[in-house]
């Protein structure tokens, strides 16, 4: 990976897979057809599958205005042949931050995924004012525990009831915590 200016958000980042890059309006289509149209990527996801291309139109619009207002900041992982096959989020603004991903479904298995999430956390941590990067996820969702371990994180605990995957459930359903802190003083 390239070594971000520190405390910055990089429009664009090279990992060892693939460029982050920073999400596009025209970044839609191929969205819906690899990620938030598809029943299995979105399963553990905080929203419904989407059914209509107007659907990831607006989430890219919501995501393009919350990097504006610098509270969350979305990028695309696009394949040296110009693919676009992930969506990496890093959210919040104080001293914890939260990540979030999902990779179209012909890429799972590659290690892309961690790669781009071990790239995005080592970018949150060049933030003098971050001390903790979080993900949480579906108590079921193994893949993704997985690979933020092997990005890293240490799973800490078993939250009971604590989030809602919609696609599976209306009740909040149980999550697992994984974090990386910064421990010096
Ligand atoms: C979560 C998700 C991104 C994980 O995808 P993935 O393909 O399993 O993750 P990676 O791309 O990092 O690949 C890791 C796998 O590739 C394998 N792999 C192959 N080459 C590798 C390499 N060079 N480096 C690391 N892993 C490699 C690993 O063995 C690992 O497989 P295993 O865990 O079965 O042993 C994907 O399942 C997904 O998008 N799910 C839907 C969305 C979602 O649930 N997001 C999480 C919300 S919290």
């Amino acid at each position: 990976m390239n070594a971000p200016a520190a405390g910055a958000w990089p429009d664009e980042l090279h990992t060892a897979c693939g460029l982050l890059r920073r999400l596009q309006p025209g970044d839609a289509q191929a969205l819906f057809e690899g990620i938030t149209g598809d029943r299995e990527v979105t399963r553990y996801l905080g929203w419904r599958t989407h059914e209509t291309l107007d659907q990831t139109r607006n989430l890219v619009s919501y995501e393009l205005a919350r990097w504006q207002r610098d509270v969350a900041r979305t990028w695309v992982l696009d394949l040296p042949e110009r693919r676009v096959c992930g969506m990496f989020q890093v959210i919040g603004q104080g001293p914890t931050r939260q990540i979030g991903f999902a990779l179209a479904r012909r890429f799972w298995g590659r290690g892309l995924a961690t790669d781009a999430v071990a790239t995005l956390v080592a970018v949150a941590f060049t933030h003098p004012s971050v001390y903790r990067v979080e993900a949480v996820c579906d108590a079921e969702n193994d893949r993704s525990s997985r690979l933020l371990q092997q990005a890293g994180m240490k799973l800490e605990a078993r939250l009971g009831r604590y989030i809602l995957h919609p696609n599976l459930s209306p009740q909040p359903r149980d999550a697992l915590m994984h974090a990386k802190v910064r421990r010096e003083e």
